[in-house]
């Protein structure tokens, strides 16, 4: 495949196929800020409801530095990776602060802001300001490992060089926004990582993985993403409609996320006795009429399988035994509002 084939080949196919998307109508660079901090590491369709409440609650970075970042995380709730959400409370009460509101108007002064990765940083460049930075992510390593077979491992700093390099020669600078818009979309639909559209593809000619039989092994990616398995058990304490909740402090998943009493066991705990309980909690569980766990959850993350059981504790109303340690209680309408990981808050819709 020559170099400068490839994005013309690319943009016409974008021209026909490209799916109509709100962030791909506007060049405010706050929308695109947005749109692209919420697509990392999440597809479109399950983004756009995100995209659309978020530029309804907070239509201006004005709006998003003032909201109080309890409700940005209780409207990021559901979308993980929840570090995204508080580094976009942060930028925006930077950018309001000390830029008057205005963003950084280029690749390199993008790149300082928290949350902003060379990724995010030239997307934001090309399409709100026309700079010739070609945007590199998963689904750009993916074609043109494909398209050019190019082997390096995409994990490795070497390959990570070569794919940035290339990805720079394609660039068509004369629109860097439709180019890089054109190459995620080709990656999206028609490149896709399990059966691509290889019989339809306009590079089926001179895909070098089409045509050596490697589409199932382009791009090479050698660090794979290790699976940890987790065992955690709730204690779900509730006393005149109220439940008790702690925010999670520790540097952990679900960080700043409130979920209930956790004693988290090396192997699923197939009783209380498996259970090492400190002496609050076993005063409590004495006092309180306990409901075992009647089934398991298994709720999948990426680099975590979290297997989670419930045991409901119900204390008389009268009950005046202290909550262990950072749990305090919550009435059903607090609980509601707060942010909770997605086990959580399915697991009190169903109580
Ligand atoms: N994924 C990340 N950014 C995107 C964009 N601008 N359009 C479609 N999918 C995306």
């Amino acid at each position: 495949m020559k170099i400068n084939l490839f994005a013309p080949k690319l943009i016409d196919w974008y021209q026909h196929q490209r799916r109509n998307l709100p962030w791909r109508h506007t060049r405010d660079p706050y929308f695109i800020w947005l749109s692209e901090v919420i697509l990392q590491q999440t597809r479109v369709a399950q983004g756009l409801p995100y995209y659309q409440q978020f530029t309804e609650a907070y239509p201006t970075v004005f709006d998003l530095a003032a909201a109080p970042e309890q409700e940005i995380m209780r409207l990021w709730q559901g979308l993980g990776y929840y570090s995204r959400a508080r580094n976009l409370s942060q930028t925006a009460q930077f950018i309001v602060k000390e830029q008057n509101g205005q963003f950084p108007d280029s690749y390199h002064k993008l790149l300082k802001l928290k949350g902003i990765g060379p990724y995010t940083a030239a997307a934001i460049a090309s399409f709100a300001y026309d700079e010739a930075v070609a945007v590199v992510d998963g689904n750009v390593y993916r074609v043109l490992a494909r398209v050019f077979g190019l082997a390096t491992d995409i994990t490795s700093t070497e390959g990570k060089k070569q794919f940035a390099q290339l990805a720079n020669e394609l660039l068509d600078v004369s629109q860097p926004a439709t180019y890089n818009q054109a190459i995620m979309e080709f990656g999206a639909l028609q490149c896709t990582p399990v059966s691509p559209d290889c019989l339809l593809c306009p590079f089926q000619a001179s895909c070098v993985a089409n045509a050596t039989g490697q589409i199932a092994k382009l791009p090479v990616k050698t660090k794979k993403t290790k699976v940890r398995e987790r065992f955690f058990n709730y204690f779900v304490i509730t006393k005149n409609q109220e439940i008790a909740l702690k925010q999670r402090t520790e540097r952990d998943i679900w960080q700043q996320l409130y979920d209930f009493c956790l004693v988290e066991t090396p192997k699923k705990a197939t009783s209380l006795d498996d259970l090492e309980l400190d002496e609050t909690l076993q005063l409590l569980l004495q006092t309180g009429q306990i409901t075992a766990p009647a089934r398991s959850y298994l709720h999948i993350l990426t680099h975590q399988h979290i297997q989670a059981q419930f045991w409901q504790i119900t204390l008389s109303p009268d009950n005046t035994i202290a909550l262990p340690e950072g749990l305090a209680w919550y009435s059903p309408a607090e609980l509601e509002a707060l942010p909770k990981p997605v086990l959580i808050a399915s697991y009190c819709q169903q109580m």
